[in-house]
């Protein structure tokens, strides 16, 4: 079956973002997160890649192996291969025994026929000196490649990630991620960097802010929105979409 591929420019609000997958309920950024996000009919997930030391792209959110993996150390000391030899799906329940890390392509090939993707390239894997091979270029690549430019939105809390992607002909859009919203100069950082969209952490977000943003044309996606109560505030000051580990409880109350 062909599905038509989904674009960033035709969502409905809110947009429910399945945070590292459906991670209340399955190990985070694993296949079966994102399998899982898909079966209950997610039109947006969101993950975190950074680089092994062989220089792919490896899916996994902390630099340390030791909460979501039976590994141990830093991502980064490992080759792909050698990461794919662990476990990261017991350490959530028995029954995700054998759970794999994905590679950024696997993850590309399961969801982006079937809905959009938000990737965030995680601060750590950011080279100042730009490496030929530096992540934002590779996920770029990677993107053009599988030809899901308009169903890709990456983001990062490193402005300087999220300027470099903003700087390369032919991006897809981009996002910023605040975890202080208050913070820096968001909005003239959003503006100038022609961000397609925020994301800010939800428990420090303001009804200014948001409506800051909105004048500009910048859609409002706060992150951590994982309970009723949260996603009623969210809902009350009118962002556009929210991120959060429970896609189905709040999925019932958008359309309540
Ligand atoms: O992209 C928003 C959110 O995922 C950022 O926080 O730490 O869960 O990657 P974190
Ligand atoms: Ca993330």
């Amino acid at each position: 079956m062909t599905l038509k591929p989904v674009k960033l420019t035709n969502f409905k609000r809110p947009l429910i973002i399945a945070h590292r997958g459906y991670r209340a309920k399955y190990p985070e950024n694993t296949l079966a997160s994102f399998s899982a996000a898909l079966d209950i009919g997610v039109k947006m997930i969101e993950l975190d890649v950074m680089l092994t030391r062989d220089r792919k792209k490896v899916v996994i959110h902390d630099a340390t192996l030791e909460c979501t993996t039976d590994g141990h150390g830093q991502v980064n000391s490992y080759t792909l291969q050698e990461l794919k030899e662990l476990d990261a799906g017991s350490w959530f329940h028995p029954r995700f025994a054998g759970e794999r890390l994905p590679a950024l392509d696997e993850v590309l090939d399961l969801v982006s026929d079937h809905a959009l993707l938000n990737i965030e390239i995680k601060s750590n894997a950011y080279e100042a000196h730009q490496p030929p091979d530096a992540i934002e270029k590779q996920v770029v690549e990677l993107v053009r490649r599988k030809n899901v430019l308009t169903s890709v939105l990456i983001s990062s809390f490193e402005w300087k990630i999220v300027e470099n992607v903003a700087l390369m002909e032919d991006a897809p859009a981009i996002a910023l991620i605040s975890k202080y919203p208050a913070e820096g100069d968001n909005v003239k950082l959003c503006i100038r960097l022609k961000a397609f969209s925020w994301h800010p952490n939800c428990s420090e977000l303001k009804y200014d802010q948001v409506k800051i943003m909105r004048e500009e044309g910048i859609k409002v996606f706060p992150y951590n929105v994982d309970s009723p109560g949260e996603y009623q505030r969210m809902i009350q000051m009118d962002v556009d979409g929210i991120i959060t580990s429970d896609p189905p409880l709040l999925s019932d109350l958008a359309q309540a």
